[in-house]
């Protein structure tokens, strides 16, 4: 019988994988698959491959369920930049197995992007390959030359991916790494899964959030591990219905919603929902933070998060109203922008600080209906403690640590 099994079920096996593999014909008889080295693409490092890219890119956007691919090239696809641009015909699939490098150009620094995804639906990024912002030359240069016109535009150093006005995606198991700005940034977009992503930078580069989320709907991150230089995954404006789960956060700033505020007009942030992540050796771990003083008065409302690990986070859990890195703002103005329902169910570990929770909120705009419950929170295997200033905040239960909140002075 098993000899039979064996016997009956490798053709087919190797029939299906030929089908799935190789042999993927469309109803018109065209082959979908584009190869990018079909198109001129050479994995020497050097020579630039942008053109070769959408080439591909376009023969697979114009076909129905069309995949470009990137194979293992025996060195690195360098692109200078590309922008894939849809709509397109059905479903596309860009694929990558190999490595795509960016430029240690310094000049290149003044595009915004390296790589987008526009207007596509219905989208596949996937492959176990990297895509590498090649970021060293970038930090450094700035970190020895910060008022060098370059460094001052540093804010606009290029992203490494930009997923832009992209509907029902799926961006699976590559690899992030080094990227001169964020990582990842999702944008104008809706239905997005984020599954199984890897996104690596030192600890001390600058600006190199995983993955950024703004002006966004119905997005999902799960099961990812981001280490790099700031927030492991921003939420700013304007970013509704967003799951996070099963992400391993560190080294980093943490999980953060926000800064919120800086801009006239702004979105609300509302159903945010953080669940079963890890944070270790982090900055932060929860945060919501918002400009003092602002310029929008936009809502952070329905937000939860819940069954979190925490290992040596300086800030396990922080509201920060009073937002202002590189003192590059007055303090005399309150945030306009209101915060009311939170939770923070179940976020249990060890914080780096004696106070793990800290909750300042604005006098114009106190923070409404702020929960607290099954905190396990110690410091140097002592409880810690929490403090609070123009807060509702609610501890419930006297069995969590901390169990109450201390009245925090305002800055
Ligand atoms: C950069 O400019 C600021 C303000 O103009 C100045 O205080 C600072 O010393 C300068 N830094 C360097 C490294 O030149
Ligand atoms: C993408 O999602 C939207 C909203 O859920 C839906 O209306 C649309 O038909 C979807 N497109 C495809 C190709 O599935
Ligand atoms: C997020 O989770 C909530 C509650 O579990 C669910 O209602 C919502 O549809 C989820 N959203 C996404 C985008 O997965
Ligand atoms: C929690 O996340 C981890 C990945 O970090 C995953 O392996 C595990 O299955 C998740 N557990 C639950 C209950 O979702
Ligand atoms: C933000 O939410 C508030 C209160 O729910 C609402 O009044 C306001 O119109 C919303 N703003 C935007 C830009 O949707
Ligand atoms: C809160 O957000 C979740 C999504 O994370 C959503 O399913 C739920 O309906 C929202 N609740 C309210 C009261 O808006
Ligand atoms: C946290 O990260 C450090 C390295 O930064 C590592 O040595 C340690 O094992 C990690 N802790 C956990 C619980 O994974």
């Amino acid at each position: 019988m098993v000899h039979m099994d064996s016997y009956l079920a490798s053709p087919w096996i190797f029939l299906i994988n030929m089908f799935l593999s190789f042999w993927i014909i469309n109803v018109h008889g065209q082959t979908s698959n584009f190869i990018v080295t079909d198109f001129g693409a050479i994995a020497d490092g050097k020579t630039d491959n942008s053109q070769a890219f959408s080439d591909a890119w376009k023969k697979a956007c114009e076909t129905e369920g069309g995949r470009l691919l990137v194979p293992v090239g025996g060195g690195s696809f360098y692109v200078s930049g590309a922008q894939f641009k849809g709509p397109c015909t059905g479903q596309t699939i860009f694929r990558i197995d190999g490595t795509i490098i960016a430029s240690d150009d310094l000049t290149l620094d003044d595009q915004d992007y390296w790589i987008t995804f526009h207007e596509v639906d219905a989208l596949t990024l996937s492959g176990n390959g990297f895509f590498d912002g090649n970021g060293a030359s970038s930090w450094s240069h700035c970190a020895h030359a910060p008022n060098d016109s370059l460094c001052i535009r540093k804010q606009k150093a290029p992203t490494t991916i930009k997923i832009n006005y992209v509907t029902n995606a799926s961006i699976r198991d590559i690899n992030l790494v080094n990227s001169k700005m964020f990582h990842l940034h999702i944008h104008e977009s809706e239905n997005v899964i984020v599954d199984n992503v890897h996104i690596t930078a030192p600890e001390d580069s600058p600006n190199t959030d995983g993955i950024h989320i703004g002006d966004s709907c119905n997005i999902k991150i799960i099961g990812s591990h981001i280490a790099t230089g700031d927030d492991c995954v921003s939420i700013g404006e304007g970013s509704t219905n967003v799951n996070i789960s099963g992400v391993w956060c560190g080294p980093g700033h943490g999980i953060s919603i926000g800064s919120l505020g800086k801009y006239e007009v702004e979105d609300n942030v509302t159903g945010i929902t953080v669940r079963n992540c890890t944070l270790n050796n982090t900055d932060n771990g929860l945060r919501i933070k918002t400009w003092a003083p602002s310029k929008s008065a936009n809502v952070v409302s329905n937000v939860t998060f819940t069954d979190i690990n925490i290992y040596d986070v300086e800030n396990p859990i922080i509201i920060d109203q009073y937002y202002c890195p590189h003192n590059s703002c007055s303090h005399n103005g309150e945030s306009s922008v209101e915060i009311k329902g939170v939770k923070f169910i179940g976020v249990r570990g060890s914080s780096a600080s004696e106070t793990s929770v800290k909750v300042e909120c604005s006098k114009s705009k106190p923070c409404q209906d702020i929960e607290f419950s099954g905190l396990d929170l110690t410091y140097e295997g002592q409880p810690s403690t929490a403090m609070c200033s123009s807060a509702d905040d609610k501890f419930q239960g006297s069995h969590q640590v901390p169990s109450t909140c201390i009245n925090l002075p305002h800055p």
